[in-house]
This record gives structure tokens, C-alpha cells and sequence, in this order.
């Protein structure tokens, strides 16, 4: 048995999504009459493809000369060869999360009234799913190459658990309701955002700056994806607050769920549970950046401060307003347990089954 690593639950919970297109069908009107207002507001916030970095500008540039060519790989290598194993976990798991990329843009096109009802559609909503979905891609590409090239991890066994993760899709509840899918991809987007942060100072710390420009600039794109939601949740609870309230609640009464939450390697059966126990133990992703996520998001959102929520929505406000402390709590409970436990060791097939302590 692994210690109680963390409070939030990483053993992905029975299935969520028994309900299906919970939104009652007026609502869909309320999104057909905001999107002039996603044009002006939310679209702006993607970038034009010509001032967007790409991965190539990141990785050895292979049309050079051989010779050259693998002077750059040898120094990628040498500059990651001071990165502990746990590192790499950490971000194999992340990259993997980033690859996971045809799950999340199905996810958002399963959304009653913002879906791309084409797969080519002028509306603002799936204007932006299309590009917000082709600026995710580089994040997943530019980390697998760099990964590739450092020569520290075995690259079938984490292209099999990419293709495990995206055929088993993910659970996160959200309903096809796009009040609740987009508090979802605020909080998500401000947790990549927050780990990949991590990630930039751990490679920063242990010798690698070019690694640490990367994860920087990915957690800089999951910033301004942050904004884009999170002022789409701001209209809701400007247009309906009593809804969007409720949306919240439930949203963070099921937990938000890790997109990855369902991977695996064809190994280890606790794989997820795993990697986000390293996560927690390297200081990637915690309980404490959850209660800090949402804290950051009832500020964005002033939750405390709604008025005139009807009765569902006054109790949602109720929950989240009190939830960070509830989780910092049983967190600390939850770490006091770990810290009476023996260290034992977890093997990785991403590391070549390298042995990782938890
Ligand atoms: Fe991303
Ligand atoms: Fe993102």
C-alpha cells in the first residue's frame, strides 16, 4: 500500500459522467448571444500563428549538418544529465498529459451549444477550440522531442501509455454542460499552467536552462488559455450567477479530475496514482497548488462577494467559499499519515523500471 500521498483523491473515482446534457436546452440561447461577445473578449486572447514560438525553435536543428546536428543533441544530453530520475517521471507524465490533446478537444466539442457543429464552423466558440486545440499541440511535440533526444527515457513504453490514455478517454463530469466544462478547463489550465512552472524551476535548478525555457513557455500559453476560460466563467456569473454558482459547486463537489487521470502503460495498474504521488513529492502538482487554484479562482471570480444567489446557488457559494481550508486540513492529515510511513519504492516503465521513492 502506497502512503495516503494526497488529499485530492488521486485513485480516479467511479465514473462521473452518468448524466448527459444536464444544461436545460434555453440555455444553449444564452451562448448563441454571447458570441459576439466571445469575439471581441475571448478570441483576442488566442495568438496569430506567425508570433507563435514552435517546437523547432526549442530542439537541435536536424537540417544541419550531422555533425552539428548531434553536437546540439550531445549537449541537450549533457545538460540533462544531471536531472534526477523522479524529474523525468514528472514530466513524462506531463507530456503525456499534453498528448492526450485529441481527448481534451472532443471533450470541448461535446459541449451543447459551443461545439464545432462542422469541424469547421465561423462560430467564435469553435473558431477558438480549433486554435486553442492547435496551440496545445506544440506543448505535447516540443516536450516528446526534447524527451527523445535526452536518451533518459524509454520512448515505446510512453507512446504505448499514450495510446492506453487515448483510448480510454477521460471521466471529468462535466455533463456536455459548458457551464461546467468551462469551470473545469479554468481550474485545469491554471493547474498545467502551475506545474509546468514547476517543472521550468526544478530543470532550472538542476543544470538545464533551455529545458527550463520550454516549460516556461508552455506554462506562459496555459496562462493566457487560463484567461480565455476563466472570462468565460466571469460572463456566466455575470449573465446567470445563480448558475454559473451551482456550476462551480458541482463542479468542485466532484473534484476536478487529473485529464490523465486514466492512463496506463499496459504495467502498472496504479500508474496515475503513481506519477502524481511523484508530482506531490517533487512539488509539481499538490494538494496545496488545488486549494491554491481554487483560492486564486474564487478571488478571480469574487465569489465571496455574488449577491442575490436563489437557494442552490447561495449553497454552492456556501461549499466553495469554505472548501480551501477543508482541503489544506485533511492534506496535513493526509502528509502526517505519509510521514509515519516507511519510504518504499515504485518502479517506472518510462524510466526503464527505475525504482523512484515514495
Ligand atoms: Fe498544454
Ligand atoms: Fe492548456
Amino acid at each position: 500500500m502506497l502512503p495516503p500521498i494526497s488529499a485530492i483523491s488521486t485513485t480516479p473515482p467511479p465514473l462521473k459522467s452518468c448524466k448527459i446534457h444536464s444544461m436545460p436546452p434555453e440555455k444553449i440561447e444564452i451562448f448563441k448571444s454571447l458570441e459576439s461577445w466571445a469575439s471581441q473578449s475571448v478570441l483576442p486572447l488566442l495568438k496569430p500563428v506567425e508570433q507563435c514560438w514552435q517546437p523547432q525553435e526549442f530542439v537541435p536543428d536536424s537540417s544541419l549538418p550531422f555533425g552539428d546536428f548531434t553536437d546540439q543533441v550531445k549537449a541537450l544530453r549533457d545538460r540533462t544529465a544531471e536531472l534526477p530520475e523522479e524529474y523525468f517521471v514528472v514530466l513524462v507524465g506531463d507530456m503525456i498529459t499534453e498528448d492526450a490533446l485529441p481527448t481534451y478537444q472532443s471533450m470541448i466539442n461535446n459541449l451543447d451549444g459551443v461545439s464545432d457543429e462542422t469541424g469547421s464552423s465561423p462560430s467564435p466558440w469553435a473558431k477558438w477550440t480549433r486554435a486553442w486545440t492547435a496551440e496545445e499541440k506544440r506543448h505535447g511535440d516540443l516536450l516528446r522531442t526534447y524527451l527523445y533526444l535526452s536518451g533518459r527515457v524509454d520512448m515505446k513504453k510512453i507512446e504505448k501509455t499514450v495510446q492506453y490514455l487515448i483510448g480510454a478517454g477521460m471521466d471529468p463530469g462535466t455533463e456536455n454542460s459548458p457551464y461546467l466544462g468551462f469551470v473545469y478547463t479554468s481550474f485545469q489550465e491554471r493547474a498545467t499552467f502551475v506545474s509546468h512552472g514547476n517543472t521550468a524551476r526544478l530543470a532550472k535548478e538542476g543544470g538545464d536552462p533551455v529545458l527550463a525555457r520550454i516549460c516556461g513557455t508552455i506554462a506562459a500559453d496555459e496562462k493566457r488559455h487560463e484567461n480565455a476560460y476563466s472570462k468565460i466563467v466571469e460572463k456566466l456569473l455575470e449573465v446567470d450567477p445563480t448558475g454559473a454558482m451551482i456550476a462551480i459547486g458541482d463542479m468542485m463537489q466532484k473534484k476536478i479530475t487529473m485529464p490523465a487521470h486514466l492512463m496506463y502503460d499496459g504495467e502498472d495498474p496504479k500508474l496515475f496514482d503513481h506519477f502524481s504521488a511523484v508530482a506531490q513529492q517533487m512539488g509539481v502538482y499538490t494538494a496545496n497548488d488545488y486549494a491554491d487554484i481554487l483560492e486564486f479562482l474564487i478571488e478571480r471570480w469574487r465569489l465571496e462577494k455574488l449577491e442575490d444567489l436563489k437557494g442552490e446557488g447561495k449553497k454552492a457559494q456556501d461549499f466553495v467559499c469554505g472548501l480551501a481550508p477543508r482541503i489544506r486540513r485533511l492534506q496535513e492529515r493526509a502528509d502526517e499519515r505519509a510521514r509515519k510511513m516507511k519510504p518504499r519504492g515504485v518502479k517506472f516503465s518510462w524510466i526503464f523500471n527505475k525504482e523512484v521513492l515514495l
